[in-house]
Order: C-alpha cells, then sequence, then structure tokens
C-alpha cells in the first residue's frame, strides 16, 4: 500500500479526495502528525493536536451500496479492537461513528464515499482520528470535559507507527469481511454500544427524541424505543446519552 506522509496538513480526508479528483485509485494511505482543517462528522471541527493518530485510508472495494454505511461500523469496530488491545480498560461505541473510553472521547470516525461513473467505481475514504500520546489541556478548553487519550488513561506513551500498521490492518480485515459476513462484525460492533439500554436524546431538524437505546439493525441504523414505546429507526442526525 502506498502510504504519503505530512507533518502538519488540512485535513487528510480532503487530500484523499483530491487523489481521487486527480485519478489515484490505488490504496492509499495518508498519514498526518497534527491537522489544522481536521473534518469531523455533520460539519464539525475535529481538534488534531500533535501526538493523536490522524489518517484517511483510501480504498475502492467494490461493495454493494447497501454496504457502505456499516463500513464507518466496521472501522469503529476495529478501532475498539485495537484500543482494547492495549488498554486495561473497555472501550465502546457510540453510534454511528465515536469511540469511548471511561465515558470519553478518546477517537471519532469520519467515512465518505466517491462515486465515479458507475456504482462499480465508488471509492471509500475512512477517516479515523484518535488521541494517543497528547494530552488533554492540548485540546481547546471547551473540550476538556468530554475527550481522553491513551496516555490519560495509561500514563504512557506508545509507538505511534506499530499502532497504527495494526490498526489499519484490522480495518483492511473488517472491510472484506464485510463482503462475506456482516453479520458477525455487527455483533461485536452490537457488544461495544455504549448506548444500549440507556436513556438517550436523538436529535434531527425539526425533530427530538427522547427514548432508550436499543443496538443496531442489519441496515446499520440505530433502534430507540421512545417513552411512549414506540420504536424508532435513525439513519441520520445526532444522538447522544440522555
Ligand atoms: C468525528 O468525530 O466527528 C469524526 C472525526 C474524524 C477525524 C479524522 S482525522 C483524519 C481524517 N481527516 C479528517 O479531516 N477527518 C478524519
Amino acid at each position: 500500500m502506498k502510504i504519503i506522509r505530512f507533518e502538519n496538513t488540512s485535513s487528510t480526508n480532503t487530500l484523499a479526495r483530491e487523489l481521487i479528483d486527480r485519478g489515484v485509485c490505488e490504496s492509499t494511505l495518508l498519514v498526518a502528525k497534527s491537522q489544522e482543517g481536521g473534518k469531523g462528522q455533520l460539519g464539525r471541527v475535529f481538534s488534531s493536536p500533535e501526538g493523536g493518530l490522524y489518517f484517511s485510508l483510501l480504498l475502492s472495494p467494490k461493495l454493494k451500496p447497501a454496504l457502505l454505511p456499516l463500513v464507518t461500523l466496521v472501522t469503529g469496530v476495529a478501532c475498539v479492537q485495537q484500543l482494547e488491545s492495549i488498554l486495561d480498560k473497555p472501550a465502546f461505541l457510540k453510534w454511528p461513528n465515536d469511540v469511548y473510553v471511561q465515558g470519553k472521547k478518546i477517537s471519532g470516525i469520519l467515512c465518505e464515499s466517491v462515486i465515479r461513473g458507475n456504482a462499480e467505481n465508488t471509492y471509500i475514504i475512512i477517516g479515523v482520528g484518535m488521541n494517543i500520546n497528547n494530552v488533554v489541556t492540548d485540546f481547546p478548553s471547551e473540550l476538556h470535559p468530554i475527550v481522553t487519550t491513551v496516555k490519560e488513561v495509561t500514563n504512557q506513551e506508545i509507538e505511534l507507527d506499530a499502532f497504527l500498521e495494526e490498526l489499519v490492518t484490522r480495518i483492511i480485515a473488517n472491510v472484506r469481511e464485510l463482503h462475506i459476513n456482516p453479520d458477525v462484525l455487527l455483533d461485536q460492533w452490537q457488544n461495544h454500544d455504549y448506548l444500549f439500554r440507556k436513556e438517550v436524546v436523538y436529535t434531527a431538524t425539526n425533530l427530538t427524541i427522547r427514548g432508550v437505546g436499543q443496538g443496531i439493525s442489519s441496515d446499520g441504523s440505530y433502534q430507540i424505543v421512545d417513552l411512549e414505546g414506540k420504536q424508532h429507526s435513525i439513519v441520520g442526525g445526532q444522538l447522544r446519552l440522555g
């Protein structure tokens, strides 16, 4: 796999999209030591101070369109497995794209798909940001109560390159496995569900639902049951602890 490294850059996801626009179709890994314009879900900024891991994996996996929303979820499974291989604490997944340890966000995932020509030529950009050898005070003050890092949890720094190699290997294996056995991966996701049976609030344009998390469905949507007992299948918007 081709690997392109940057010291400080805007956003590895944006750079991956530029590669696709220039006709690059081989699998490529773009890695940055820090980002100035890190992109998060729903157009948010993803704070990316030095010491973290920020990368975008450009793949062309020829997945059926119905499986594309699951790429974020199986990347999350790879992230919790990799984190649990070095932490003595469990890691959790908050649907659809956040990784939590000890009740705080440690990683975020932003997957984007780009179709060039027909659906066969769909590229996916798997963007992962993980707080590793940085500390909470490296982040803007409004994030201090809600983020954590591997160093905060373990009091130790780890070797970023070895960690990156293992994590990317896990992500690629999970995306391959999606073709064969998506249900196994969805079960693994469900075993790490941060919101399962917890009170949640769902917000989307002109809509707020209070309810209880019920887990994911095979299409990758999230199920909640509202206070009147009605089931809702969530596909966009924002879900948080209530
Ligand atoms: C989120 O938490 O909302 C998703 C964050 C995704 C951040 C990663 S860092 C590497 C890649 N480049 C970006 O600009 N975003 C993703």
